[in-house]
Parts: structure tokens; sequence; C-alpha cells
């Protein structure tokens, strides 16, 4: 049995496209809905979100971020032998976006699936990578989240438009001696499905109920805040680990609010929060790989360095990873 995975490379990408609250608030304006810059800013700390123009997928976002996190790991393709790739918003119904991007990768035969588990779907994905490589079915993994929410915003609804992006981050994780993930904790609870949720289907070629997403951003901000420091209280006591020995915290880069709501309930100081959601509004499974890569390339997150993880969303599902960068 291998003892650890640990992460060996990450890497990220955002659409071109950055569109601050002042250009949105203007494209709003147009449509007859208000909202300007100072609510966006004061609510969730947001400043500019990042949109893929049309012909851009989840895995065009996706095969961008992994190749930066195969390179950063010094290995090539060729290596990877399991991806897993977080999206709820995938290029299809199906095939997965993970067997899209394994043929953007160039390479094939390795399994290759999606996880949805909406927000929280990169510590969903790592958690599964991490156990498959630690029961050795694979090595060399590719663990991603990538995602183009703008195809899902009602964007007549000012309560939920503004607080979305696009993105993707990735991380290749490999079988290792070494500590890498020490702990996950990782739940969901379905009955609160309708408080965040993009209700609509597809049937006999017809999109039924609404494709477009809704929430209860109140009873959304109240549950998060909550699980979120259940979770990390359960991951630190599954490694043996205080919240004083936490380097760095990256939630769900979702709304500054409930990020320092957290990091005050762990008694962290605001300087071990990795913060992204500023730049790249929340871009759901993608916001942590996103965060974590912005935090390793610009040398705050060092290795060795022990960083919790933490993602919540739709489901309800939320969960937390530990590990020694
Ligand atoms: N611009 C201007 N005014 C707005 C906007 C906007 N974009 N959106 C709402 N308002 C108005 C409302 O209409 C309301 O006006 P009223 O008092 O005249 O009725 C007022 O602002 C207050 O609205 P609330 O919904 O009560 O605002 P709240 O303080 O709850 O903030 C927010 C809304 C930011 C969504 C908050 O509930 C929140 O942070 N929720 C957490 C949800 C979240 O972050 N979700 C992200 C996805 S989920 C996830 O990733 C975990």
């Amino acid at each position: 049995m291998i003892p650890f995975s640990r992460i060996t490379g990450t890497g990220s990408y955002l659409p071109p496209r950055r569109v601050t609250n002042e250009d949105l608030a203007k494209d709003l304006a147009a449509r007859g809905i208000e909202t300007s810059d100072e609510w966006i800013v004061a609510r969730t700390g947001i400043h500019a979100r990042h949109f893929a123009d049309a012909d851009v997928t989840s895995s065009d976002l996706a095969f961008a971020a992994a190749k930066q996190a195969i390179e950063a790991a010094g290995r090539s393709a060729s290596d990877i032998d399991l991806i897993v790739v977080a999206t709820s918003t995938p290029d299809m119904v199906f095939p997965s976006s993970a067997c899209i991007l394994q043929n953007k990768l160039g390479i094939a035969g390795c399994p290759a699936f999606d996880v949805q588990a909406v927000c929280s779907g990169f510590v969903y994905a790592l958690t599964v990578a991490d156990a498959m490589i630690r029961t050795g079915m694979a090595k060399c993994a590719l663990v991603v989240g990538a995602e183009v929410f703008s195809r899902i915003l009602d964007f007549t609804d000012r309560t939920t438009c503004v607080l979305f992006g696009d993105g993707a981050g990735a991380v290749v994780l490999e079988a290792s001696d070494e500590p890498g993930i020490l702990a996950s904790d990782l739940h969901a609870d379905g009955k609160h499905v309708g408080i965040l949720c993009v209700p609509g289907h597809v049937s006999g070629g017809n999109v039924i109920g609404s494709p477009l997403l809704h929430m209860d951003g109140q009873a959304v901000f109240k549950l998060a805040v909550r699980v979120l420091e259940e979770a990390a209280r359960a991951t630190l006591q599954k490694a043996g680990k205080s919240d004083t020995d936490i380097d760095w915290l990256i939630p769900h880069q979702a709304n500054i609010r409930i990020m320092e709501g957290t990091a005050k309930k762990l008694k962290l100081p605001l300087e071990k929060l990795i913060v992204t959601v500023n730049e790249h509004g929340n871009t759901s499974a993608a916001s942590i790989p996103l965060a974590l890569d912005v935090a390793v390339r610009s040398g705050k997150i060092r290795p060795g360095d022990l960083v919790m993880l933490e993602g919540v969303g739709g489901g309800f599902a939320w969960g937390a990873v530990l590990l020694n960068m």
C-alpha cells in the first residue's frame, strides 16, 4: 500500500475577458437592472470576474490549466494514469469532460471521469484521486476543477449573476512516501437541493424546467459558515493537528464574508486566508485549485506548508482536505 499522495504541480487558467463590476453594472443597466460596484464589493468582496467566449468549453479551460500543472510537476501527459474533472458545467451531457480532456492531452487508456459536487467538486475529486492512489489504482493523477458558470447565469437576476465567473485549476497528484494529503472529510445533505440549483433537465430534445442558477443567498450563507467550520475541525482531528498548525486556509472562493467568517471561527489571522474571489468571482469547482495555483506561483504557499482546502455548495455538499505541500 502506498502511504500517501502528494501534489507535485499546480496550474490554472482564466479566460482573457475580464469583466469588472462597472462593466457588468453597465450591461445590466441596459436591461433595466440596477446594481453597482459598491453593492457587489460590500456584500461579496468581488471586484471582477472572467467570462469565457461562447465557443470556449470547460474542457478548453481544463486543458490550459492541466498543461501548466503537468509542466510544474516535471511530468509529461503520457505519465498521467488517472483524470478526474470536477465540473457542473460539462461540455456535453456525455461523455465526461474528463474524457474530452484526455483526448486533448493526446493520451488514451487511463481512467477518466467527472465528479459533480458543484462548489465542493474539487475537494471531492481530490479525495477520490487520493484514495485511488493510496490503494494502488493510480500513481500520477490529474485532478482538475473547470467551469463556465457564465452559461448558467440568469442575467436578469442581479442577486446571482454578479457572483460567478469562469476558469479552471489543476493539480498533479502523485504516489509518495512523504506525507501530502493528510486527511479528508466529505459530506452532503440532499434535503437542501432547492436552495442552490439549476433545476432544468434535457428531455426529448427540450429543456424542461429552468436551465439557469437559482439561489436562496441567505440560506446558503448560514449553512456554509457552519459546515465549513465543522469540516475543518473534523479534518484537523483526523490528521492529529490543531487550528494553530494551519499555514494557509483556502476556502471555496464564494464570498469574502463567508471566507472571513470561517477563518475567524478557526481563530486564524486573516493573513493566512488565500483570497482570489476579488479577481475571479465564484468559479465553483475551479475556485480552490485556481486559488491554490495563484498562491503557489506568487510564492506565498511553499513546500512543506500545511494547507486546508474547503469546499461548500449545491447539494448541499461540503468537505475539506488537509495537506502538506
Ligand atoms: N445589486 C444591488 N442590489 C442588490 C443586488 C445587486 N446585485 N442583489 C440584491 N440586491 C438587493 C436586494 O434586492 C435587496 O433589496 P431590498 O432590501 O430593497 O429588497 C437588498 O439588496 C438585500 O438583498 P439580500 O438578498 O438580503 O442581500 P444579502 O445581504 O443577503 O446579500 C448575497 C446577498 C451576497 C447573495 C448573500 O446572501 C450571500 O453572500 N449569500 C451567500 C451565497 C453565496 O455566496 N453564494 C455563492 C454560491 S454558493 C456557494 O458557492 C457556496
